[in-house]
């Protein structure tokens, strides 16, 4: 199995690993198929992710996938956020190997559920939809 560069790098070297302090977007989700669990924890102010990380007991490319998330995510807007599918998450990390596709849907639930969150915190009535769509199901 080959995995890029970047792959490596962000699986070595992970980007904001741990939890926020005075988060107000909490969101954990896991990997039906592995059982594996990520958390995302996020401060939004005026609508920005001012500040993100994540803690995640799973296999090298959810770590990687993750780690590249928060850089994503981090500075944007919620709605924006909300657009990150796993698709550009593995674009930007170059590519995955085809069996650990189904990794990088941890991050982009995750970010999610810390939205659906940070929403129910806030009373806002909006239902937040992410995750697996089915794209590399065998
Ligand atoms: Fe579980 Fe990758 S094998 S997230
Ligand atoms: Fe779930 Fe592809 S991400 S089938």
């Amino acid at each position: 199995m080959m995995y890029s560069e970047k792959v490596l790098d962000h699986f070595s070297n992970p980007r904001n690993v741990g939890e926020v302090e005075n988060a107000n977007a909490v969101g954990q989700v896991g990997n039906a198929k592995c059982g594996d669990i990520m958390k995302i924890s996020m401060r939004i102010e005026d609508n920005i992710i001012k500040d993100v990380k994540f803690k995640t007991f799973g296999c090298g490319a959810a770590v990687a996938t993750s780690s590249m998330a928060t850089e994503l995510v981090k500075g944007k807007s919620v709605d924006d956020a909300l657009k990150l599918t796993n698709k550009a998450v593995m674009e930007a990390l170059d590519g995955l190997p085809p069996v650990k596709v189904h990794c990088s849907v941890l991050a982009e639930e995750a970010i999610g559920a810390a939205i659906q969150n940070y929403y129910d915190n806030a009373g806002i009535d909006k239902k937040v939809k992410k995750g697996c769509d089915g794209c590399c199901s065998s």
